[in-house]
């Protein structure tokens, strides 16, 4: 019997989905100059509720942690009240809501918040900021032991707001370049201690992170997102999927809600993974549930799912241009094309 991808999904003892369709984590840059959600923020989540799982757009744990502008943040007492607004009304829709934790490492700007950039090893980016062109980035400061410290309890401490601010659970950004994934790839991280050189060492950041913010909330609303093919702020070495191969099983021992793929087409395949896609190498790679993204529409996703390559879908752009996606798909109404000038309003 095939899979009805809008069917209930029980992802473990803590959290049961109303359907299979996720929310991708959309970053929107309309956060107040506090960083703090606004109304805009809150009616535009809400609208969402339907689907299985919202997953917040990125959201900063503290401020050396921004790089673009006007991105949320969970670590002040105001922007723990801003989400919380966001988490009840969906909540009050009948929605669940997963907060996503991060850092951009060497991909933040001094500009936002005055002080060093923070990366594994001084390798800067190439270019400038989005939307801030005038902004070219910087070469960044290697993190001390000292530092990294900090960072790990800060991811923690954003967990816990997280809980505060009424969230169903927590995904490491831990994809897409910025700081958890230039640990795991060599192309960022050239260090010489306990951090760098070896699939463990290299490891050891983003597993230290995962078990703090474990520690905080529970494995069962622990997720965490990942991108072991280097596609963005990043480039790819073939040493890199060593890194996963140690990763992925060190993940899956912890019994998270999900690991997720961070990719914007997953059709895309990586020299550096053995001529493999991200969803599958992931899945070769770890038994437990995961979530598929990438250039997916329903239909597609629905045989994807059903032909075993992963077992929930994140949708993003198409979730952007329809609010009532969900709904769409129910009703068999056609859904509406996203296109890049959605982005200048919260819809
Ligand atoms: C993204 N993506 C993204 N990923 C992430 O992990 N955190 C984020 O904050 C964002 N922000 C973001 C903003 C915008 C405008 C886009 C288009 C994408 C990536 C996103 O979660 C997803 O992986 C891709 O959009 C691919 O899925 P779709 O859009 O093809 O369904």
């Amino acid at each position: 019997m095939s899979i009805d991808l809008l069917s209930p999904f029980k992802l473990n003892n803590s959290i049961e989905l109303q359907n299979r369709v996720l929310m991708a984590p959309l970053t929107r840059c309309m956060a107040d100059d506090n960083l703090v959600p606004t109304q805009a923020m809150v009616d535009y989540y809400a609208r969402r509720a339907d689907v299985g799982l919202i997953i917040s757009e990125a959201i900063i744990i503290r401020a050396d942690a921004q790089g673009y502008p006007n991105t949320p943040g969970l670590f002040t007492s105001e922007q723990i009240q801003g989400w919380k607004k966001v988490t009840d009304a969906v909540h009050a829709n009948g929605g669940k809501m997963f907060a996503q934790l991060w850092h951009v490492g060497r991909v933040a700007h001094p500009h936002f918040f005055g002080g060093d950039v923070l990366a594994p090893s001084a390798i800067g980016v190439d270019g400038s900021v989005p939307r801030m062109r005038e902004l070219t980035y910087v070469t960044p400061k290697p993190v001390t032991t000292d530092d990294i410290k900090g960072l790990v309890a800060d991811y923690a401490k954003a967990a816990e707001n997280a809980m505060e601010a009424g969230f169903d659970g927590v995904e490491i950004h831990g994809a897409n370049g910025y700081l958890i994934d230039q640990f795991l790839h060599y192309a960022a991280n050239e260090r010489d201690d306990e951090y760098g050189q070896t699939p463990e060492n290299m490891s050891r950041f983003a597993l230290e992170v995962t078990d703090a913010v474990i520690d905080v909330v529970g494995n069962e609303r622990t997720a965490m997102r990942l991108t072991p093919g280097a596609y963005f702020n990043m480039s790819e070495d073939n040493r890199d999927k060593a890194v996963f191969d140690y990763l992925l099983p060190e993940l899956e021992n912890r019994k998270l809600a999900y690991l997720h793929g961070g990719i914007f087409d997953d059709s895309m395949r990586f020299d550096s993974l053995e001529g493999k896609s991200t969803s599958e190498f992931l899945r070769a790679g770890y038994a437990s549930t995961l979530v598929g993204v990438g250039s997916y529409s329903f239909e597609t996703a629905k045989e994807a799912i059903n032909d075993n390559k992963f077992d929930l879908i994140a949708i993003g752009r198409p979730l952007i241009a329809n609010p009532d996606y969900i709904s769409k798909i129910k009703n068999g109404e056609e859904v509406i094309p996203y296109s890049d000038e959605m982005l200048a309003e919260l819809k």
